[in-house]
């Protein structure tokens, strides 16, 4: 094995250019770069060799050049075998990295030091860990480790600016951590907004010193400080002015300045829901410490869906979730109150599963809620990565002190999330690995829907790209687009409004009250062929007035978003009153609501969920109303228009339920 795999690098070798750094025997090739720090991080010093860290390998998952295949297999609308969802033990057996990955990994890490003792695997493989010395690591990832701090938090984090490994194992190998990532927890990211974060760290800067590290745990440690979400950042929806109820006399004449059930029912020609098949079920993800208020719930029901006051969600709490109830505010259950309030209403009497997702202390990334709806995803059995995503049971003081949730929830048929990453916090090979995950889960017949972005073409905090690969303040540079909307696994939702004083029957426009709808082009994922048509006619038609000095226009990458929803206006009880709220996180709620009434009309004669259901959705853009005006402004620009067509501000459109609901029915 060892003398092939060196006669392996020994012949590519001379076809190595630039990164390469010369080695005795083995020819290292760079695996991973960071161009600068993220927002809000500064390099604070050097960091000794005697540190332990806790390092991950993350192994190449098989077959994943087969996975638009596979997928396309169960979920285009010509494919004789739709709708023929995989087991999650079919999909976890094709996609199992392969033994001689595993080998190939132990064997590089023998010969540099690391003993087989050493190393431990997880239960799918999917991971190697060890503990090895800052040296030790440095040595074997030709790098240097610095300590950063986060000028808010003064939260230390452990990382380097690139790394090398072997040439031959560079398709045996996703990333290793701790390297270059950053930290994925949604909360902290809330941090991004550049006033904000300057006055925060006027004011409430917390002191934390680095704990020395004993082997096996992690050299960072966090600031024992609840790193609260912020209302004014893009992971959020928007608040308006507060509303008198009494003053929505007539709802359908008035829902271009107050959005209700009512006027979403009209909108998208979808009926009140008046069966519950037990196989049918709904999903909204949440983030501690955003929570709802069942106060709040029975206010707007009290309201708007009499038979459901008292109604709760069937509530998951995964890895020490707490509904909390101690701290609110708009920021804190803004989110989750939307999301609820009108998920429930619109698929009742259908139940909603409330997915709350980790505790008071950790807070959670979207890679912890994955974990726990998919054992073979989790990474606890061989490693979480510490660096990036939440460690369970959490190390710190308060935290939740059990085993991580791996698998211990079932994926209901839709699962809709309102927050969203800048597609340049995390690092290419992070987002494909979570990427993929999305598309396992469509294979087997779930659908997974994730708002826009309420920045238009910027991304969140209104911030986009600037000359040197740092973020700025949002005035100039290169458009800023969102993950996971980007990875072409997932049905991305923008969003729309009713034009000013028009009626609920005329057609809507691209939302350009208090939000934007976010869409763009990825620069990370290729174009889907699902997409291809949409996009390449997009180009022909309406081509951009902006060069690559903006965005991607290769026309070769994903864009999105792929479909939308009404984002304006939006009448929520939250804190005790009515308030007027606005975001592509009203959208994506709204969206999985329909589907989930389609999914009752296939579930009730038998037939399967709708799961991914893009290439459908782009194989009859005639079920989905177009949207032709309107435009998603950033980044000192109008950002780009709504046209006929698909276009990357609305996508394809908006709901028809009577065709949406036909056209999948007519699916075998
Ligand atoms: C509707 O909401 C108002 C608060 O704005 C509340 O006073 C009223 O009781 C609610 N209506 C019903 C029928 O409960
Ligand atoms: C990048 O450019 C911005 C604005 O020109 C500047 O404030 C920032 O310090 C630069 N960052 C780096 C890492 O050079
Ligand atoms: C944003 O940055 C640009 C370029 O650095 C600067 O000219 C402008 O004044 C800034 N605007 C605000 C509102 O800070
Ligand atoms: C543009 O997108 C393609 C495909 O997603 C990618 O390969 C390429 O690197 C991107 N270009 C830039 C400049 O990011």
């Amino acid at each position: 094995m060892r003398s092939s795999l060196l006669a392996l690098a020994a012949a590519l070798g001379a076809s190595l250019v630039a990164s390469v750094i010369a080695a005795p025997s083995i020819t290292y090739v760079r695996h991973e770069k960071r161009n600068s720090l993220p927002f809000g991080w500064k390099t604070d010093k050097k960091i000794s060799g005697h540190e332990v860290l806790p390092m991950r390998v993350a192994l190449s998952q098989s077959n994943l050049d087969k996975a638009e295949e596979y997928l396309m297999e169960v979920s285009h609308p010509d494919s004789p075998k739709f709708g023929q969802h995989w087991t999650a033990k079919q999909v976890a057996e094709a996609f199992a990295p392969k033994q001689e990955s595993v080998d190939a990994v132990t064997e590089w890490l023998r010969n540099s030091g690391i003993a087989p003792e050493r190393i431990s695997k997880s239960q799918s493989m999917g991971w190697l860990q060890f503990d090895a010395t800052v040296a030790e690591a440095e040595g074997l990832l030709k790098t240097k480790y610095y300590l950063h701090r986060h000028k808010v938090t003064r939260k230390p984090h452990v990382a380097c600016n690139e790394y090398h490994i072997p040439d031959h194992l560079s398709a045996h190998v996703d990333f290793i951590t701790p390297t270059v990532h950053f930290d994925a927890k949604i909360p902290q990211a809330a941090l991004l907004k550049r006033d904000i974060e300057e006055r925060y760290v006027e004011e409430r800067a917390p002191k934390t010193t680095l704990s020395t590290a004993a082997a096996g745990v992690p050299v960072q440690t966090k600031a024992a400080v609840k790193v609260v979400t912020n209302p004014n950042n893009g992971y959020h929806p928007k608040k308006g002015s507060d509303i008198n109820i009494h003053s929505i006399a007539d709802e359908l004449t008035n829902c271009n300045v107050h959005i209700t059930p009512d006027c979403l029912r009209a909108l998208y020609l979808f009926p009140p829901n008046f069966i519950a098949n037990p196989k049918n079920s709904f999903g909204i993800v949440e983030y501690t410490p955003e929570a709802y208020l069942q106060g709040d719930l029975d206010l707007f029901f009290a309201n708007f869906s009499k038979n459901q006051v008292q109604k709760t969600p069937i509530t998951d709490l995964a890895d020490g979730a707490v509904v909390q109830t101690t701290t609110q505010g708009f920021a804190y259950n803004g989110e989750s109150d939307l999301d609820l309030e009108y998920a429930m209403a619109l698929v009742n009497p259908q139940e909603v599963t409330l997915y709350q997702v980790g505790d008071e202390v950790e807070g959670a990334s979207f890679n912890t809620f994955l974990d726990s709806i998919d054992g073979s995803y989790c990474t606890a059995a061989g490693g979480d990565d510490p660096t990036q995503d939440p460690t369970y049971p959490d190390p710190f003081p308060g935290g939740y002190t059990g085993p991580e949730n791996c698998g211990g929830f079932a994926a209901t048929k839709v699962i809709s999330t309102s927050y969203g990453y800048n597609e340049a916090d995390l690092t290419a090979a992070y987002e494909r690995r979570q990427c993929n995950e999305y598309m396992k889960l469509g294979l087997q017949g779930t659908t997974i829907l994730y708002s826009s972005g309420d920045n238009g073409v910027a991304g969140n905090g209104g911030q986009c790209i600037g000359v040197n690969g740092t973020y700025n303040n949002g005035t100039s540079g290169m458009f800023n687009p969102g993950f996971p909307s980007t990875c072409p696994y997932v049905t991305s939702v923008g969003a729309t409004q009713i034009k000013p004083g028009a009626s609920v029957t005329a057609p809507e426009e691209a939302c350009e009250t208090v939000i934007f709808s976010g869409g763009g082009f990825s620069n990370v994922f290729p174009l889907p062929s699902y997409q291809a048509t949409a996009v390449k006619s997009f180009f022909a038609n309406n081509p951009p007035p902006y060069t690559a000095a903006q965005y991607n226009n290769t026309q070769k990458s994903r864009g999105f978003p792929d479909i939308a929803a009404n984002g304006a206006n939006y009448v929520v009880a939250i804190d005790g009153a009515f308030t007027l709220v606005y975001g592509t996180s009203a959208s994506s709620p709204v969206v999985g609501s329909i589907l989930t009434l389609v999914n009752e009309a296939r579930l009730t004669i038998g037939k399967s969920s709708i799961g991914f259901i893009n290439p459908t959705l782009y194989a009859n853009p005639g079920i989905l109303n177009d949207i032709t005006s309107g435009g998603n402004q950033g980044c000192g620009t109008p950002g780009f228009t709504a046209v006929k067509g698909w276009d990357p501000v609305t996508g394809l459109g908006t709901p028809n339920f009577p065709k949406l609901v036909a056209k999948f029915l007519s699916l075998p």
